[in-house]
């Protein structure tokens, strides 16, 4: 049985994490399966609830009080991260703008972070998150914590307390219900090389116009290897309701015998209000591509429970911004769908 927690009754949380159970923590972009990221048995118990393979690694979190007030410096003081070299330093002004925040920098693995929270790699994710019952959590715990985001591999990010429930309910003790997330998509994740180039291998709220004005120069884009993964977590299936999704520019232009061809009952998924479709949910009704972001993953949740044979979503119109992050987790959702002629 699965216990949801209001955020102001942490004590019980807390004791499961120091005894290397996994809990479900709010944060302010998607809710995270937390547990001891020190702990090789902990970490093992989030990759089973999760039914995620073992190849794709997790975060650690941290809090301000955790890591004190030079965090890459607290990082390495608790061999949470390794060594930084001058030029591997992320700039501290990054930090300071960024953090917490919806950043996960990827760094050199440090000795205490077993090896199975990175699946095996030298470097390791690491997030401050801006939540407070995050932080709370952290500190009342007293640990560095992983925290996938809580759904099961390769489906929705849960972003209230409930989706956690229908993800995970019944597989690990506690929620703590922190209320909707603010932000609504997963962090941006920035590689930082030893030579102190950066690669943005996921977008995110933090975005890459941002990350340039902080660093001076554009993130590079990752490389889309098939051998052994640059960036694990970059499967193109992602994120993905079980309705098939075919996205569309726009609703007006949109090949609809195509499209019926293949499903009777659809399930319609607007950018912006849609009075030729009032029957769609609509992504984006004021124009404030945040709102999108927030809305994205539930608004996915919603339709997939509709009973429909398939969603049939507009496309983010916005190339830049949070619409780059909006785009990528669109598109992975439709990764499995066959395109339509
Ligand atoms: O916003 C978030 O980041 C949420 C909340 C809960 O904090 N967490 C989250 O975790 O999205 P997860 O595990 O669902 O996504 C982490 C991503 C994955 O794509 C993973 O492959 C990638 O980060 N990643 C983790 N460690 C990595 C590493 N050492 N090198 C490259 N990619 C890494
Ligand atoms: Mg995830």
């Amino acid at each position: 049985m699965t216990v949801l927690l209001p955020s102001t009754d942490l004590d019980r949380a807390a004791d499961a994490l120091r005894r290397g159970h996994p809990v479900g923590m709010p944060t302010e972009t998607v809710y995270g399966l937390a547990a001891n990221a020190l702990d090789p048995e902990a970490v093992a118990r989030v990759f089973a609830a999760k039914e995620r393979p073992s190849h794709d690694p997790l975060i650690v979190h941290i809090s301000p009080s955790l890591v004190g007030p030079d965090p890459l410096q607290g990082l390495m003081d608790r061999g949470i991260i390794g060594a930084l070299g001058e030029d591997a330093r992320p700039p501290a002004t990054l930090l300071t703008a960024l953090w917490p925040g919806p950043l996960t920098l990827i760094l050199p693995r440090g000795p205490r972070i077993p090896a199975a929270v990175s699946s095996g790699l030298d470097t390791v994710g690491v997030r401050m998150p801006a939540h407070p019952t995050a932080q709370a959590l952290i500190d009342a715990a007293d640990l560095p914590l992983v925290a996938p985001s809580a759904n099961r591999f390769g489906r929705i990010s849960p972003t209230t307390a409930a989706a956690v429930m229908t993800e995970l309910g019944g597989r690990i003790p506690f929620v703590v219900d922190g209320g909707p997330c603010e932000i609504g998509v997963e962090s941006t994740v920035l590689a930082v090389r030893q030579d102190g180039h950066t690669t943005l291998l996921r977008p995110g709220a933090i975005t890459a116009e941002m990350l340039h004005a902080h660093l001076g120069v554009a993130p590079l884009a990752p490389t889309r290897s098939k051998g052994p993964q640059q960036a694990p977590g970059q499967l193109d299936s992602h994120y993905a309701p079980r309705t098939p999704l075919v996205l569309v520019d726009d609703f007006r232009g949109a090949p609809w015998d195509a499209i019926h061809q293949r499903a009777n009952r659809l399930a319609l998924l607007s950018w912006s209000p849609s009075p030729d479709h009032p029957d769609a949910l609509c992504l984006c009704p004021d124009g404030d591509l945040s709102t999108a972001a927030r809305r994205l993953f539930q608004c996915m949740r919603t339709l997939d429970e509709t009973g429909a044979e398939m969603i049939v979503a507009e496309r983010c119109p916005h190339l830049q911004g949070l619409g780059t992050a909006i785009r990528d987790r669109m598109q992975r959702a439709s990764a499995e769908t066959p395109a339509l002629d």
